[in-house]
């Protein structure tokens, strides 16, 4: 089993960051890479990373965090098609969950997801998130307790 870590992404690996695919058909579930970090630039309460397994990048996941209203988002979350389905976005979700415990007032994670058939909705469940039944811009927002 390979180990998963979080990593910053760097100038030397920005670029392999921004090639990173889902598999096809997912497209409408997550935006790119690289809009995702342009957008980030522009976010000071975005935080993100690069998802290695052992050596190998195989995902990117952002969120956004805001301390002050202890509001905790996960903002985005894919692992390249090729590597789907080995247990790297649970592990890496895992080690999220993990560091937010160490922030001040986190008591939830909430994520949104675009509703159909492929989506991540059953990834979401099985790793504990519940629908809280609204519904943002279209998303279905989910939640995880941290307690
Ligand atoms: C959602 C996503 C990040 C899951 O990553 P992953 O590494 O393949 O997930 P894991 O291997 O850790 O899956 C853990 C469990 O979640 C469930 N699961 C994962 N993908 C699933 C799918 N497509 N359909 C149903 N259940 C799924 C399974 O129960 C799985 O365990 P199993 O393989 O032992 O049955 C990945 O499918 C992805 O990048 N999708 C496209 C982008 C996307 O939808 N991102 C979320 C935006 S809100």
């Amino acid at each position: 089993m390979a180990a998963v870590t979080l990593r910053e992404v760097t100038r030397d690996t920005v670029r392999a960051v921004c090639r990173l695919q889902v598999a096809a058909g997912q497209e409408g579930f997550v935006a790119p890479n690289a809009v995702s970090i342009a957008e980030a630039h522009f976010q000071p309460k975005a935080w993100f990373r690069a998802i290695y397994a052992d050596e190998e990048m195989v995902g990117f996941v952002m969120l956004y965090e805001d301390p002050d209203q202890a509001e905790y988002y996960l903002w985005r979350l894919m692992v390249s098609g090729e590597h789907q389905r080995r247990g790297y976005g649970q592990q890496a979700l895992g080690l999220v969950v993990d560091r937010l415990r160490t922030l001040p007032g986190a008591r939830e994670l909430l994520t949104s997801c675009v509703p159909g058939e492929g989506g991540p909705r059953p990834f979401y469940e099985r790793l504990g998130f519940t629908a809280t039944g609204e519904v943002d811009d279209g998303e279905e927002v989910l939640r995880l307790p941290l307690d």
